[in-house]
Formats: C-alpha cells, structure tokens, sequence
C-alpha cells in the first residue's frame, strides 16, 4: 500500500451506476447483475485508497455511488480522507442500463434538505458540499432560501460549501458565485470546474479565483475520453499525434499526459479521475511520475476549441 497521498482524486461517478456520459460504444445489456456492480464499485474504492487517493467525490444523482462511499468508510479510519459530495440531482435511472431517463434535476431548499438528510453519513470525511451543476436557469445562485442554509452548513459543520459548473457559460456562472455574500462573508469557495486540453477556457478566471484563494477541483479532465485517438473525431488528429508523442517521451499513457496537464497549468487542489476500473486508476496515477516541460505545455496549449464548440460536442455524447 502507497503511504504517500497522491494529487489525483477518485470521481465516483462511474461506480455508481450502470451507464453515464462518455465516448464508450453504446451497448444493450441483458446480463447485469446490481450484486456484482455494486461488488466491484466497493472494490475500486479500496484499490484507489491502496493506491494513495485519499480525495473522494460522489453525489446522490451518481446511483450507489453515495452509499458505497457511506458503507466503504465505515471501513476506515484515516484522517487523511477527504470526501465532497453534492446536491441537486435525483438518480432515476433505478440501475437499468438500458434506462433512457437517468437524473432529474432541482435545486430546491426542499431537495438541499432530502439529499443533506443521506449526505451528514459522510461526516467526519465530508469535507466538501457543492451545489450540483449551477446554472443560471435554476435560479440556484438567487434562491435566497439556498444559500442561506447553505451558509448554515459552513458554520454549524464546517464545510467548503461549493459547486460544481459546465457549459460554454462555466465562467459567467463562476463570475457570478464569487460575489456571492451572506452576511458579508464570500459564500463559496470551493469550484468543480470541466477543464482539459481541449476546453482551456477556465484560464480566463484563475488570476482571480488565485487571488481569493479558492479551491479549484478539475473534473472532465480526459474530455469524457475524447482525448484518446478515436476516427470518430478526425478533427482532433493534431492533438492525438502531440500526446501520442509527448507520452511516448515520458514513457506513460495519453492520459497521464492529459492529467498532468491540467495540474501544471491550473495548479488545482486536485483532478479527478473518472477511471471506473483499477487498470484505468493506474494509468491515470502515472502522471504523479511526470512532469510536462514548457515546450509540451505550450504544445498543448495550442490544442484548445472555443467552449462553443467543446459543449456542442459534449452534448452529443451519449450515456453509455
Ligand atoms: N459535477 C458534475 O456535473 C460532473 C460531471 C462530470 C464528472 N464529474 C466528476 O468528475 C469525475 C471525472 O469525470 P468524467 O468521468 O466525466 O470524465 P473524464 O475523466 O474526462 O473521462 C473518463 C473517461 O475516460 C476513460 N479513461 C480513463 N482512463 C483511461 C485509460 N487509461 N484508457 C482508456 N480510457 C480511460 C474512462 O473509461 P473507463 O470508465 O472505462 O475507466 C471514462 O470513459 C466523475 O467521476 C465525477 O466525480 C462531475
């Protein structure tokens, strides 16, 4: 077992239920067994722990995934564990992996409430609590009745109340939570944010989340997989060839390469991984081995598409 913490974090998102948002061949499943998914989930918690993660991220809207996490930190006991988790979604799929409604969303005070009642199980890890996709259509960031409880949470638990952002708009969303105040005091500080190779368009907002000293957690970092060659996406071949050879350079796979790139320009408090298996776990921690120079940075830099056009893509992906 590695004694060392490592930077990447686990998403649990892929654990907890059958079929989620990524580039993987759409399938029709007839053999599922709940037993042996959950079985697996509460297996890869374990390998990634035995592998040094000790940042954990879930959210009711993930299926099990909340409840593995519950029941598998039962099972420690290591101050070093830190667990975030979310609110605002409603899995609805009920683990059918040919479920074609899979989450509904609302941010309701009622919802915060139902879904606080399941997460306060997480507690003494839980040390993250975010708003689960804040958008300006919910009215999330307005709804006074929210946020006031959410400031309630900081200072009877002490959490990092945060929230987790996506879509071309990520950054006005952003823009619009950092100046967020109750009772005078900044109300989040805590930011899940998509950023990878392709979707860079965070830069734009670290001079200022640097200055206010807020946490920033990458998620998407692989592009829901978009990252590795695939012809489905010919337009992408200047990059498949810069990361096939950057990688080959430092001796690990793309993802590494993929991973660490976020870390060495963003500098955030973590990445996450969304491997749903330990042979993806370790390939992702190979980028703790590795450090990009300024010419592989700057080589990758020019791969970014507009936010536009990152999301336009994004939509069209399917849950598989
Ligand atoms: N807040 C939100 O709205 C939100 C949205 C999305 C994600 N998240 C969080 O962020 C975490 C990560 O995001 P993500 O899973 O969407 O995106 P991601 O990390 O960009 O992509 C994950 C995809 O990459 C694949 N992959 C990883 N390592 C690989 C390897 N070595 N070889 C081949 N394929 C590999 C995974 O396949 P396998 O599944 O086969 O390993 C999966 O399809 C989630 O688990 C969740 O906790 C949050």
């Amino acid at each position: 077992m590695k004694n060392n913490k490592v930077y990447l974090g686990l998403g649990t998102a892929a654990i907890g239920r059958p079929q989620y948002i990524n580039i993987r061949e759409k399938t029709t499943k007839t053999d599922f067994s709940l037993e042996e998914f959950r079985n697996q989930g509460f297996s890869l918690l374990q390998q990634a722990y035995e592998m040094g993660i000790r940042y954990f991220d879930t959210a009711p809207g993930y299926g099990m995934a909340e409840n593995l996490l519950i029941e598998w930190l039962k099972t420690i006991e290591d101050p070093q564990v830190e667990v975030a988790t979310k609110w605002g979604y409603t899995y609805t799929a009920n683990f059918d992996p040919n479920a074609t409604q899979h989450e509904v969303k609302e941010h309701s005070l009622a919802k915060l409430n139902e879904q606080w009642a399941t997460s306060v199980q997480l507690l003494p890890y839980l040390t993250t609590y975010q708003i689960h996709s804040a958008t300006f259509e919910t009215g999330v960031l307005e709804n006074e009745g929210v946020l006031r409880r959410l400031a309630q949470l900081k200072k009877n638990q002490g959490l990092v109340i945060g929230l987790t952002s996506t879509g071309s708009n990520q950054l006005q969303v952003l823009q619009q939570a950092l100046s967020i105040q109750i009772e005078g005091v900044p109300l989040f500080d805590a930011f899940q944010v998509t950023y990878n190779v392709l979707d860079q368009s965070l830069a734009a907002i670290l001079e200022e989340m640097g200055r206010q000293h807020k946490r920033i957690i990458i998620k998407e970092a692989l592009a829901n997989g978009r990252v590795f060659p695939n012809p489905d996406y010919p337009h992408y071949a200047e990059l498949y060839r810069i990361l096939n050879e950057i990688a080959t350079h430092h001796s690990v796979g793309i993802d590494a390469i993929a991973l660490q790139f976020c870390r060495q320009t963003v500098r955030p408090f973590t990445v996450l991984s969304g491997a749903s298996n330990a042979t993806h776990l370790l390939s992702n921690l190979q980028m703790e081995e590795i450090k990009l120079s300024d010419e592989e940075i700057r080589l990758l830099k020019d791969q970014a598409v507009s936010a536009a056009f990152y999301w336009e893509e994004r939509k069209a992906l399917d849950w598989n």
